[in-house]
């Protein structure tokens, strides 16, 4: 296990009826704060009119910012700047799910900043300074709500660029399962490949030797493949909505990859170039390159791995010869995510092998490819991406 440092600021309310203690937590940081929130979910479900409700009575002024795009645009966020700035923000409150909380964050971050909040969203160490960030969680998939990260996108351009910096990570964060009853069966299936994609990207790494942040990883994805199964088929079984959001926010928020040497996202950044340039639903895509990018990657160096994961996630049997069990444990992974309604090609969801060589450029370009599990270059992109097809 290598050196690590961990700390973590967001402070958790979990469960059923935590929003009450929404008003003293707003209280420490302010009187008036920006609420953000997406396409109307949240007034859909009555959530929208319980934070007002809450708001008022705890005599904090709220001015809105609503309709933040899946792959929330760079656009929201300018606008959501000029709220700050016209109005003496002192805090900001997203409602919703990733998308929802990443543009809060890049609005966060961007106010104090004096140029475009897209350069801060190209270079993320020039944010010295941000909001504080209160967040209620409507869907469990992306972990923004316990990391400090943020994914904006620039449809001008085709880029979709993560941006991670500790000063963006919420200080708190109300995690009601309830509130996820309404997601439809769809973002259900989505949110849970998500989740098991960030273990996957941490799982997956070059260190051999952590041994307690590996069994941890494999936990998380078995409670995604048993309660993502019973979330998809029964949105109001409170025990799957309860594992799930717990496990949308360990995945990601630094546990699993403590100790483990820095090694480069891999299906993340592919994704990223076909939501750039398509549009798509983050996790739909993750779900059908998974299986593809696992094949590509498997080799002698990496058997062991597989077989492990096979063994210990998929619960195949030991004795098999370790080839069979790795390729047997990406075919479960692969009807996994069918068995949830995710499309397994790419064409399916409308995407044709047009813009293969692009998107593989920027993949490896931006997304630092070459210092993943298994390097790729332009080229190995390419091939998943026609595996994927
Ligand atoms: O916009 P509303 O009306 O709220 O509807 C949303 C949206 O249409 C709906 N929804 C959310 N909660 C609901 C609900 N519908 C009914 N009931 C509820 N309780 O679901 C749709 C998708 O919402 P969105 O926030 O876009 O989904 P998600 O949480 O999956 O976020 C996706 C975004 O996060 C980024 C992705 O790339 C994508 O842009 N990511 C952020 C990460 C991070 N911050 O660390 C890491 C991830 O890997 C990911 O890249
Ligand atoms: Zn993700």
């Amino acid at each position: 296990m290598k050196n690590f440092d961990y700390s973590i600021k967001t402070e958790v309310y979990f469960g059923k009826g935590k929003i009450k203690s929404l008003g003293r937590i707003l209280q420490r940081y302010g009187e008036k704060v920006l609420l953000v929130y997406g396409g109307g979910s949240i007034k859909k479900v009555g959530l929208y009119e319980k934070v007002k409700s809450i708001l008022e009575e705890n005599n904090i002024e709220c001015i809105e910012l609503g309709g933040v795009d899946p792959n929330p645009r760079i656009e929201s966020v300018r606008e959501g700047v000029k709220l700050v700035h016209e109005n003496s923000i002192d805090m900001i409150l997203p409602v919703g799910g990733g998308s929802t909380i990443d543009c809060a964050k890049a609005i966060s971050g961007a106010s104090f900043y004096d140029g475009d909040p897209w350069e801060i969203v190209k270079n993320p160490s020039k944010i010295e300074k941000a909001l504080p960030i209160i967040s209620i969680l409507t869907l469990s998939a992306t972990g923004s709500e316990m990391d400090p990260f943020a994914v904006i996108s620039n449809m001008d351009t085709n880029e979709k660029l993560g941006l991670g910096n500790e000063i963006l990570r919420p200080v708190a964060s109300i995690l009601d399962p309830e509130y996820t009853y309404s997601v439809p069966k769809n973002q259900t299936a989505a949110g849970t490949a998500d989740i098991m994609s960030h273990v996957f990207e941490v799982y997956f790494s070059k260190t051999k030797d952590a041994y307690l942040q590996d069994r941890m990883a494999e936990g998380v994805l078995k409670t995604c493949i048993k309660y993502g199964e019973i979330a998809y088929n029964e949105p109001e079984n409170y025990e799957a909505r309860a594992n799930l959001m717990w496990a949308s926010s360990l995945a990601i928020n630094g546990l699993l990859s403590c100790g483990k040497e820095g090694t480069a996202w891999s299906v993340h950044p592919i994704e990223h170039e076909l939501s750039a340039f398509y549009d798509i639903t983050h996790g739909v895509g993750l779900a059908i390159l998974t299986p593809n990018w696992m094949k590509f990657v498997l080799n002698e160096d990496t058997l062991e791995k597989f077989y492990e994961f096979g063994v210990n996630v998929w619960d195949i049997d030991k004795s098999l010869d370790k080839k069979e069990v790795a390729n047997l444990a990406i075919e479960k992974t692969r009807n996994y995510f069918k068995k949830l309604g995710i499309p397994g090609k790419l064409r399916e969801i409308g995407i044709g092998d047009e813009k293969f060589e692009i998107m593989a450029e920027k993949a490896v370009k931006v997304g630092g490819l070459k210092y993943g599990y298994r390097a790729l270059n332009k080229d190995d992109v390419i091939s998943i991406f026609k595996a994927s097809l």
